[in-house]
């Protein structure tokens, strides 16, 4: 047809179509106290998804994924690891922030298997539109949302693992674990394996 419209705009367009959609999501009731939803951010055609556990306080303020203290330990690891952040798709398994109010602060409390499953929605069809080449799973909460089970993050990382759709899928720490480390655990040997997990799963395209 001679006004099809080009593949990539079509597909630009419907991610930003599923981000107003989610907008409204009363999928499950972490909306409620949440300033807002937190979507995934990166081209819509990116080959690398990088998948996160939920936004924390600052996303949920700024409605942007990763830019807290979390997010600034992801930012030094991909310089680290020699990798363009504005090339990633990257997104969160759970997309409203979930805490508990102690006095005026909102704590960071972990989103459980239910609200996995009912965020699984949103990731799914970011999965179907975005197409990645590979994912990247940070932290117990997104791998459990993609491989739909639980797993050790130290069993899995460094290699892939494929997904039912045939997806290599990387599994490394989530970045805010780097910030509360047990005492006696070198936090910079434990970054430069987290950099190393992202540099092999990224290189596997090449
Ligand atoms: N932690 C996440 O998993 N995602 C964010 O966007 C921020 C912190």
């Amino acid at each position: 047809r001679a006004h099809a419209i080009p593949n990539v705009m079509h597909r630009t367009d419907t991610v930003d179509l599923l981000r107003a959609e989610a907008a409204s999501c009363r999928r499950c009731p972490l909306w409620r106290p949440a300033t807002q939803i937190i979507f995934g951010e990166g081209p819509p055609n990116a080959d690398i998804m990088v998948v996160g556990e939920q936004p924390g306080n600052q996303e949920d303020k700024t409605g942007c994924v990763f830019v807290g203290p979390a997010g600034q330990v992801f930012d030094r690891a991909l310089i680290a690891a020699g990798i363009d952040r504005s090339q990633l798709y990257v997104t969160n398994a759970v997309k409203h922030f979930k805490f508990e109010l102690r006095g005026k602060q909102r704590i960071h409390a972990r989103p459980n298997v239910t609200e996995i499953d009912a965020c699984r929605w949103w990731i799914d069809q970011e999965r179907a539109l975005v197409r990645p080449k590979l994912i990247i799973a940070m932290g117990a909460t997104a791998a459990r949302s993609l491989l739909e089970h639980p797993v050790r993050i130290a069993d899995c990382r460094g290699s892939a693992i494929a997904l039912p759709d045939g997806t290599p899928c990387w599994i490394t720490v989530h970045p805010s674990a780097l910030l509360r480390l047990p005492d006696g655990v070198d936090m910079e040997a434990e970054f430069d394996r987290y950099v190393t997990d992202l540099r092999l799963a990224v290189r596997s395209l090449d």
